[in-house]
């Protein structure tokens, strides 16, 4: 396990522990069991945010559900929402007439949910809801009705189990939260040919 504070990841502010994470979403897929009981819903995954979250939900669930995955860009830059969604790569099926559930990473201003929900209302699927690992309450700019949460977290820029910070730190078992004023540097990707060279970082 990468434990928190290793040279790989330089910062100790644990939000959530594994065993959290476990407990939650244990609950999380039980409630999903019971409200969905003898149904076949449709799990769509948000990529790539919500693939460890997705992985672990769906294997927590106890009915044969399917799933899907789509990719959108909601972010300009690390942190800060630029309010775009952009479609990167569409669902594999219809989803006319399933009962959908959006497997999301964290809501945070609400809109990447908004515009995925209003798209996919129009395909015609029996019904919609939104399970969100996280949600940041305070930063809500849309109104989002989602139906099952895993935390609500305060306004910090958080990393691990998914999330990332440009792009790295998504393999981190835990969430912890990054200092904003103090990110650290993103060094371009190294191949094992250069650490041999002793090419710097
Ligand atoms: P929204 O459209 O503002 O709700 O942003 C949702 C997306 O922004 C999420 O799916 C994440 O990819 C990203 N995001 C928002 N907050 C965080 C964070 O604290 N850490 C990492 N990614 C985040
Ligand atoms: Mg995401």
């Amino acid at each position: 396990m990468i434990t928190p504070g290793t040279p790989f990841a330089p910062f100790n502010d644990v939000l959530i522990d594994p065993e959290r994470l476990k407990a939650r979403i244990a609950e999380l897929g039980a409630e999903i069991t019971r409200d969905y009981q003898g149904g076949n819903p449709l799990l769509i995954g948000v990529l790539k945010g919500s693939v460890f979250f997705m992985a672990d939900l769906a294997r927590a669930i106890d009915l044969p559900l399917e799933m899907d995955f789509m990719a959108v860009s909601s972010y300009g830059n690390a942190t800060e929402s630029s309010g775009v969604v952009r479609m990167l790569k569409d669902l594999d099926a219809p989803i006319a007439g399933r009962d959908v559930i959006i497997v999301e990473d964290i809501i945070d201003s609400g809109r990447t949910l908004a515009y995925l929900v209003e798209l996919l209302q129009q395909r015609g699927p029996a019904s919609i809801e939104i399970c969100a690992l996280l949600t940041k309450p305070e930063r809500a700019e849309v109104e989002i009705g989602s139906r099952y949460v895993g935390f609500e977290i305060p306004n910090r820029f958080v990393v691990g189990y998914g999330l990332d910070y440009a792009e790295r730190y998504r393999n981190l078992e835990y969430i912890c939260c990054m200092d904003e004023t103090n990110l650290p540097p993103i060094e371009p990707a190294r191949t094992r040919a250069q650490v041999e060279e002793g090419h710097p970082a």
